[in-house]
């Protein structure tokens, strides 16, 4: 995906384009989400596209549409089914995440009805995890069942409803003349297993959690299908309701309900204060895996019916209930498919799709798997049962296998072996610094993966390869997908000044964040690097394992661009001498043999090199002096330096002949103490070696 410019650098065409498919988007995850109980994005990225979406239109308040999805919240209603208006509207509940948060709200009731230490009582209650349902009764009787939709007007699933055996479809006498009764379906636990075995067995998708379980069975447009879904129901609210219905409290009511045949929830208890509904949440937390159902919370409301009237609303929650949340946890789903995401270096990093789940209140679709070795160590095998954990804003993670019987009956996972580019290059397990084989794997491509080409450029031009004065990282993102001027790969930096004088219509002096000056800085920058030296333009072109001092022992050693290039092509065919030539270079071995031959061996490679050829001359290196007085020594340099910087004290040692190492031994022979020098010195002092000060140094090569 091309990275995402900021609403300042888009053109007001680019900015219509993109808020139309922002818009395009956030209809289709809204319709997943609410209609389908399908959500296939997490919370975090449907959040980003709306906080794009309301960007861009802050940028360019004319773009807006008056469709706009930033103009609402949710979704109405499915067009499957038909609508109801709520006569009370259905709202939503704030949230409490600690102890405080609940002690606050207390607190805050307390406040506002001014009671001076006067008693409130509050009744404490599980958060059932399922979705919320209307119940309108008219003369005892079931007259409609509402789904909560956008909370003004849900979906008529009255037909549905009546196949639930929890409901009653009429009330006993004495029932007031119209009551709305509201409350929670939810699939209990057992009742979900067996389902998604039905569902496997039939070829049908398993369903991630028992709320979506719940959800698609009951708006289900063929009721015989919810018939044969086990649904539970629990009676907590009311909307509508005739004068006559006496209880005044929260909790008489929910007794009422009791009464009159509605399954109400028995963890409901009646407490004094905060410290109370904190015992009893702790309680209801350590009940939680084996009550049968989903809860994710406990619910808080004021028990006066009067209180909480004169508490009301703040916008669209109650100021009298609060939900108190149980931290983030783990959920159970289905891997449903592994994929692999190529990285800026071609590393292969595979990636859990897993049907979403919510995990702490989070849809979760995705798990981080890290590579081939943890895949292997889970043992996880697409199909499988997988326990998720999400802990604050890292990665989900799979953390669990289900090893049931299923689970033995499927293939383990073969990880790939060539790259997911048309190239199709074999993937090699990157050593690590150590030597032993890496975990990760990773596509030999290089310039030519098309995964990899992006971060290579960004090498090529970094401060110690070509150093392009106006081309960083941010450039070559532009660049990397502009339209006009699209620089793809090194040589496209040396052709930019001939396409934009050749181009008519289009000119680079035009475009955003460019200007006559800084294009004409930016050439002259270019045209300075048409020659480079021959250790820059090696390390530029980004073979693994060649580094800045691989880079320079390379040059120094062969001298020229011709003679590396011809000893590179004779070891990729094969040459033993040529090979043997390489390897006497100091500090030069088998590792970075093979990395020099992967990378000539690539034809693509090769190409990339002949056209950057046909633009840069790599200048001859300068063979390392013999004749100086340090020529041939090997030298440290500790502490710090006065009068040059490390790297040029490092540059000025091997023009004159010396080996700059990093760490004393018997074999150095000259160790350069700075103030601040600790370790190094004393073992240079232990061993006898010659220890000079940055001045002595200096006098001695004469600078
Ligand atoms: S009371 C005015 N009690 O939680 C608010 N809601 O986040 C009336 N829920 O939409 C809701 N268990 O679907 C209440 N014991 C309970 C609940 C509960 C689950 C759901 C309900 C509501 C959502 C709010």
């Amino acid at each position: 995906m091309p990275a995402e410019l900021p609403p300042d650098a888009l053109s007001p065409l680019e900015a219509a384009a993109e808020i139309a498919r922002l818009t395009g988007a956030i209809r289709e995850h809204d319709r997943r989400y609410f209609r389908d109980d399908a959500p296939t994005v997490s919370d975090a990225e449907y959040d980003r596209l709306r906080r794009r979406l309301l960007a861009l239109e802050a940028r360019f308040p004319d773009l807006r549409r008056p469709d706009s999805p930033s103009l609402k919240v949710g979704s109405g209603p499915s067009e499957k089914f038909e609508k109801v208006m709520h006569r009370v509207p259905m709202l939503s509940l704030d949230n409490a995440f600690s102890d405080e948060d609940v002690t606050d709200f207390v607190a805050r009731v307390h406040r506002f009805l001014a009671t001076h230490g006067e008693a409130v009582a509050f009744t404490a209650e599980p958060k059932i995890d399922g979705l919320s349902l209307s119940l309108r009764y008219e003369a005892g009787r079931l007259v409609s069942a509402a789904t909560r939709g956008d909370g003004a007007e849900g979906e008529n699933v009255t037909a549905n409803v009546e196949t639930v055996a929890d409901i009653p479809r009429v009330l006993p006498d004495g029932a007031p003349a119209v009551l709305e009764v509201r409350g929670e379906v939810y699939m209990g636990h057992v009742d979900f297993a067996a389902l998604n075995a039905r569902q496997e067995a039939a070829g049908d998708k398993p369903f991630a959690n028992p709320r979506n379980a719940a959800a698609g069975s009951l708006r289900q447009l063929d009721p015989r299908i919810t018939a044969s879904r086990p649904l539970g129901f629990f009676a907590y609210a009311w909307g509508e309701v005739s004068d006559e219905w006496m209880p005044t409290t929260q909790w008489d009511r929910v007794r009422a309900f009791r009464d009159l045949g509605f399954p109400v929830n028995e963890l409901m208890v009646r407490c004094a204060n905060a410290e109370e509904l904190l015992a009893h949440y702790r309680r209801i937390e350590a009940m939680r895996a084996t009550l049968g159902y989903d809860i994710d919370g406990v619910v808080y409301k004021v028990d006066r019916l009067d209180l909480q009237a004169r508490l009301g609303f703040v916008s669209r929650s109650p100021r009298w209930a609060i939900a108190h949340k149980f931290p983030a946890e783990r959920a159970t789903t289905i891997l449903e498919g592994i994929d692999i995401q190529v990285g800026r270096t071609g590393a292969h990093t595979p990636v859990a799709r897993l049907i979403p789940v919510t995990v702490g209140g989070v849809v979760v679709s995705n798990a981080t798997l890290h590579n081939a070795d943890e895949i292997a160590r889970l043992e996880a095998r697409i199909g499988d049962t997988v326990v998720v954990q999400r802990a604050g804003d890292v990665i989900p993670q799979i953390v669990e296998v289900v090893k049931d019987a299923a689970h033995e009956a499927r293939a383990a996972y073969d990880f790939p072996h060539l790259c997911l580019c048309d190239l199709k290059t074999p993937l090699i397990r990157e050593e690590t610094a150590t030597g032993e084989e890496g975990k990760i794997r990773r596509c030999t491509g290089e310039f030519a993966c098309p995964y990899q080409r992006q971060e290579h450029l960004r090498h090529f031009v970094s401060r110690r390869a070509f150093d392009i004065e106006g081309l960083g990282d941010k450039q070559i993102e532009f660049f990397f997908t502009d339209p006009d001027f699209p620089i793809r790969e090194p040589a496209d930096i040396f052709t930019l000044a001939t396409r934009n004088a050749e181009s008519a219509l289009k000119k680079l002096e035009n475009k955003e964040g460019f200007g006559a000056v800084s294009v004409a800085k930016l050439f002259a920058a270019i045209d300075e690097r048409r020659t480079i030296g021959l250790e820059r333009f090696l390390f530029a072109l980004g073979i693994r394992n060649v580094g800045e001092t691989t880079a320079r022992q390379l040059a120094r050693a062969y001298g020229s661009w011709s003679a590396f290039h011809d000893a590179a092509l004779k070891i990729v065919d094969g040459d033993l001498q040529a090979r043997e030539e390489m390897d006497a270079i100091d500090q030069i071995g088998e590792t970075v043999i093979d990395a020099v031959a992967a990378y000539f061996r690539e034809p693509h490679n090769r190409a990339v090199v002949e056209r950057l050829i046909g633009h840069v001359t790599p200048l001859d290196a300068e063979k390392p002096k013999t004749d100086t007085a340090v020529a041939g020594k090997t030298v440290v340099f500790t502490g710090s330096l006065e009068k040059m910087t490390r790297d040029e004290a490092k540059a000025m040692a091997e023009r004159l002949g010396a080996k700059v190492s990093g760490s004393v031994s018997a074999k150095t022979h000259i160790v350069v103490a700075g103030p601040g020098a600790g370790s190094k010195l004393a073992k240079a002092r232990d061993l006898g070696v010659e220890v000079l000060t940055e001045e002595e140094w200096l006098a001695l090569v004469g600078g």
